[in-house]
């Protein structure tokens, strides 16, 4: 890991050094009406010095992998991680269902492989279902990690996959799955839902980085909004910045193995989001959001927004 406990700087995930503020691209699946808007942002950040892409199959059914293709897929500069465990699931009850199983997993890191354009994926998760908030599995799909990590490095023995990580699990799956040689873990993590801290200790103690997903409290109805903690609403006012620049410069100074990957579908808080690289919060500031007493996550309402 680079221990570089700065705002900007990089962070070595898989053996790659990527800046340390990345992309999440889920918020993609939004201009799924405009592919043209979705591309003029992934091609933002890259311009702008991002080098981290973090997406899935499953985000919009292909859609946002599509889109990177487009934008990133020559560069061999940019490393693009996805996630496997899970599948669309139209006319559903919820947008996605699990899709946990040894055989499925390997049909989804070839559906990745495909639709990135790629030989070789820079990085998979395997996105169990353990912890919330999001779905949970049920029946047969219920499996042992030690089946899904038998297939997983398999794949990565057989060349498709370059390194593995491992997300929506507790601190015992992590150590679990540290001898399959994960190389990074996301769980959602934001100063508004911080249970997992104990895990992005055990993480650096490990070399491993730590990728938290919903670094925002994420987009979705029934989850607590970082930017609406009245903390954060005064510590942005204070130094002039945006809530969002405060909840992410706290995540990039609150530990040197913290990779960034906020997502949006806007320009302008692409924009906001990559200046956080040259905000460094003041202690006090600091101290005032080390013990700010986290609200939880909340429930994903999952009717509104896929
Ligand atoms: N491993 C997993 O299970 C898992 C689960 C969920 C997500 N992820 C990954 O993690 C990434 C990040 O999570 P996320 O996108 O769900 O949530 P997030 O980054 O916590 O928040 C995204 C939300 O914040 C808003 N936002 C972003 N920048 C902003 C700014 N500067 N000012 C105001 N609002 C801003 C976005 O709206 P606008 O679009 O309007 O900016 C969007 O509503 C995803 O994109 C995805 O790649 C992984």
């Amino acid at each position: 890991m680079t221990m570089q406990n700065t705002p900007g700087g990089t962070v070595t995930i898989a053996r790659r050094d990527v800046a340390r503020i990345g992309y999440g691209a889920m918020q993609l699946e939004r201009l799924s009406h405009d592919p043209d808007a979705a591309a003029s942002v992934l091609r933002h950040a890259l311009d702008h010095g991002v080098d981290h892409i973090d997406t899935a199959e499953f985000y919009r059914n292909g859609f946002v992998n599509s889109v990177i293709r487009s934008v990133a897929g020559v560069r061999n500069d940019v490393f693009v991680a996805t996630k496997i465990g899970a599948t669309p699931n139209p006319g559903g009850p919820l947008p996605l269902r699990a899709a946990q199983r040894p055989e499925q997993l390997r049909a989804s890191v070839e559906d990745n492989l495909r639709s990135l354009g790629t030989d070789i994926l820079d990085l998979v998760y395997l996105r169990r279902m353990d912890v919330g908030p999001g779905l949970r599995p049920e029946g047969d799909q219920i499996v042992p990690m030690d089946d899904q990590l038998a297939t997983l490095t398999a794949l990565r023995d057989e060349g498709k996959i370059a390194a593995l990580g491992i997300s929506a699990v507790d601190a015992d799956g992590v150590r679990h799955a540290l001898p399959a040689g994960i190389t990074a873990v996301q769980n959602a993590y934001s100063l508004v839902d911080r249970q997992f801290e104990g895990m992005l200790e055990l993480c650096s103690a490990e070399g491993v980085a730590w990728v938290p997903y919903f670094p925002l409290g994420g987009a979705f109805p029934g989850l607590a909004k970082v930017t609406e903690q009245p903390a954060v609403l005064d510590a942005a006012t204070r130094l002039g910045a945006t809530p969002s620049q405060i909840g992410l410069a706290w995540l990039l100074q609150h530990s040197p193995d913290i990779a960034l990957i906020p997502g949006t579908a806007s320009i302008e808080h692409l924009d906001e989001n990559l200046a956080v690289a040259s905000i460094e919060l003041d202690a006090e500031t600091l101290a005032t959001l080390d013990v700010l007493e986290p609200v939880g996550a909340g429930e994903i309402q999952w009717a509104t927004e896929v």
